[in-house]
């Protein structure tokens, strides 16, 4: 392979016809349009030095997909088409980092930095050491691994031992290169960031669709990258700064941190031009200092500088402790405080129902980043600050928060103070603060703000047992308007399910016979299915016990409802004030209608067909669940166990049962299979 010094390279290729290959093999062409690409693609989006316009590299893009398209055995992982975005995944792999990723100390102050560094100076004893001092970029550390030159992997910093592989998403980012001089396999570390102008028209963007804004470029920057849509990170222009290179071994490459970050950028990589080898902390504090006054103007944010002793084996003489190392800090810069005046307060409505006061603000420039809403968090905390709307206020940024208000500086002539509404902005249900609790919350379930949330909970395993009803799903059969409430999954179809992404024929089918199955669980589980706040599992099987029927529970008195077993004052009232919600008392009649069960059928009391009894559940069982099995058990007046013993009476073993099954051969246990757990229940399957 050969090798390219970026440096060195000087192909300026002009488009030609697709069909004029008179003197050159197709294979060649697209080798020399490869080359040419990543060299202008280094030029741009690393050196911000652009050789060519953008129209006449779009016409090599293009002859290149062109020629892929038409010869698609052609295509390597490392040609600069295949950053438009591959295919959506299921999820993210798990993978372990080759030596942990850790996390740095912070210096708040001048005093604290002078501390560190006499730390430092103490334990090399007296050998000279410099500082490379690094600007801070607020984004998120990404590992990325190239093999024979190639990039082949990346992955988040996750925990720091293990992190989230998103190659496919690292590959659209332009700043990564896809193909580097060094052929052994080695190891990158960066920031990936994204600048203040792709935050903002990011934020514009999801203002118009109606989505939320994100926080700060950091919070968007890990929202592009973590996403399970290659397409949505490319269309994001995520910028990725490195500062570390190690070898497969996870070791650093050579022997200064300087050497390393210049010979990062001979490989084609981002390297923060603003960097600066400093002889001692007085000239790390003057770099610290001159970044500190000009922040506003970078690009893109930072939260601080970042030392790091020079020398590699003088870090190794450091050592770390078990956070960080000893052989770097992080200056962090202080907080960035603006006043500007408050014009309103907005009530937003969160995924649970709660509610949270936004102050609307005079756009003001804090930090670089227009800021116009500061979350006001609850009633208390609205109180605690005296704030009125009309007030002028000093509002804070501090990186990696949202800002959020310090203090009331000016009242404002003609105030007007706020209240919490009672009815919930977004659907006109109830507004419920519970005693003890700071958040006032809408108690209907099927608000279209916490609508996602609530089918979610619905769905969950040992709850309503949807399996294939994930948040993918949800997510689109809110936002395509099949389900505008929680009941409305009992009439969906086939055909509207296979007309979504990613569903084919088989996962519908088992969406819906899983919705269908759902109709027979217990009624405990519908009532625990309904998100009333404080009944669980446990609760709902005990109002079951006392009230057999649904529709009681639902229109009993608060003292009636304490008739049960473990039921106070709070969960009664709750219990009451959910279902005097009219909202709620619809979801009721819909999800009777839909032949749910409103009965508790088979109480859990002695007389049941398996009163005395006591199973083990082992392997995959062809028609139930383990937790629906279970609860069949539980509500014949049998036991479940987790392990198989003398006192075992029965294992219900499905395929591949492993050793609960010979231990149960071992100790004589009988073991029955869900067929005949239907028959001694007296029941089809
Ligand atoms: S060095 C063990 N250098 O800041 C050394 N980190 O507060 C760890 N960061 O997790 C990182 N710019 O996400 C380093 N030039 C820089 C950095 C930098 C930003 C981030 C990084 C790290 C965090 C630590």
């Amino acid at each position: 392979m050969m090798a390219i010094r970026w440096s060195e390279c000087e192909i300026i290729l002009r488009p030609i016809e697709v069909n004029d290959y008179s003197d050159m093999s197709v294979r060649e062409r697209i080798g020399k349009l490869r080359e040419s690409i990543r060299h202008h693609e280094h030029l741009y989006y690393v050196l911000d030095k652009p050789e060519i316009s953008d129209a006449e590299y779009d016409a090599l893009v293009r002859e290149l997909q062109q020629l892929e398209t038409a010869h698609p055995e052609l295509i390597t992982p490392d040609s600069p088409t295949v950053r438009v975005g591959g295919k959506p995944r299921e999820g993210f792999q798990k993978l372990a980092h080759s030596t942990p990723m850790l996390s740095l100390d912070n210096a708040l102050t001048t005093d604290e930095l002078r501390a560190f560094d006499n730390r430092v100076r103490e334990l090399l004893a007296g050998v000279e050491y410099s500082y490379v001092a690094e600007l801070k970029m607020d984004g998120l550390s990404m590992a990325a691994r190239y093999r024979d030159g190639v990039f082949e992997q990346a992955i988040t910093r996750g925990d720091g031992s293990i992190g989230e592989e998103v190659t496919e998403n690292a590959r659209t980012i332009r700043s990564v290169p896809l193909r580097v001089p060094r052929e052994i396999p080695f190891e990158v570390r960066g920031e990936v960031v994204l600048n203040r102008r792709a935050f903002e028209r990011l934020n514009a963007e999801r203002e118009k669709a109606e989505l939320p804004r994100f926080a700060n470029p950091r919070n968007a920057a890990a929202g592009s990258l973590r996403v399970l849509e290659p397409s949505i990170t490319a269309s994001r222009r995520l910028d990725y700064y490195t500062y570390f290179a190690l070898d497969e071994a996870g070791k650093f490459i050579f022997e200064s941190h300087w050497e390393s970050l210049n010979w990062l950028d001979g490989q084609g990589f981002k390297v923060n031009p603003k960097r600066r080898l400093c002889a001692n902390v007085d000239e790390a504090l003057a770099f610290c200092a001159e970044w500190e006054a000009e922040r506003d103007n970078l690009p893109y944010e930072i939260d601080g500088v970042v030392l790091k002793v020079d020398s590699i084996p003088q870090q190794q003489q450091l050592g770390f402790t078990a956070r960080a190392p000893r052989w770097a800090i992080a200056f962090k810069y202080a907080a960035q405080q603006r006043e500007t005046q408050v014009v309103g307060i907005e009530v937003q409505v969160g995924r649970t129902g709660a509610l949270t006061p936004v102050a609307h603000l005079e756009p003001t420039l804090v930090g670089g980043v227009t800021v116009s809403r500061a979350t006001l968090h609850n009633e208390d905390e609205i109180t605690r600050l005296g704030i009125q709307i009309g007030d002028t206020v000093l509002i804070e940024r501090s990186g990696d928060v949202i800002p959020k208000v310090v203090r009331v500086t000016k009242e404002g002539a003609a105030r007007t103070p706020f209240h919490m509404p009672h009815h919930c902005p977004v659907c006109g249900g109830h507004i419920v603060r519970e005693e003890g609790e700071a958040a006032s919350r809408c108690i209907n379930a099927n608000c279209p703000a916490r609508l996602k949330e609530s089918i979610g909970y619905f769905a969950s395993r040992g709850v309503l047992n949807i399996d294939g009803l994930g948040d993918v799903l949800i997510e689109q059969l809110v936002d395509k308007g099949l389900v505008k409430g929680v009941a409305d999954l009992y009439d969906l179809t086939a055909e509207q399910l296979e007309n979504l992404d990613r569903m084919g024929p088989k996962s519908t089918a088992n969406v819906i016979r899983n919705i269908d199955r759902s109709r027979t669980l217990p009624m405990p589980r519908v009532l625990g299915a309904l998100g009333i706040r404080f009944v669980g599992e446990r609760t709902a099987e005990l109002l079951a016990d006392h009230f057999e029927d649904l529709d009681r529970i639902a229109t009993a008195s608060a003292d009636e409802l304490q008739q049960a077993q473990e039921v106070g004052p709070k969960v009664a009232e709750s219990i009451r004030t959910f279902f005097d919600e009219s909202h709620n008392k619809e979801l009721l009649d819909r999800l009777r209608a839909a032949g749910l069960q409103f009965k508790h059928t088979a109480p859990k009391r002695e007389g049941g067909p398996l009163t005395g009894l006591t199973f083990v559940i082992t392997g995959t069982l062809p028609g139930l669940t383990r937790e629906d099995a279970k609860a069949k058990i539980e509500a014949a007046g049998g036991k479940t166990a987790a392990a198989v013993s003398r006192k075992t009476n029965y294992l219900l073993a499905g395929e591949d049962a492993g050793s609960k099954l010979k231990k149960a051969q071992e100790l004589g246990v009988p073991v029955i299979d869900e067929e005949q757990l239907f028959s001694m229940l007296g029941e089809k399957p």
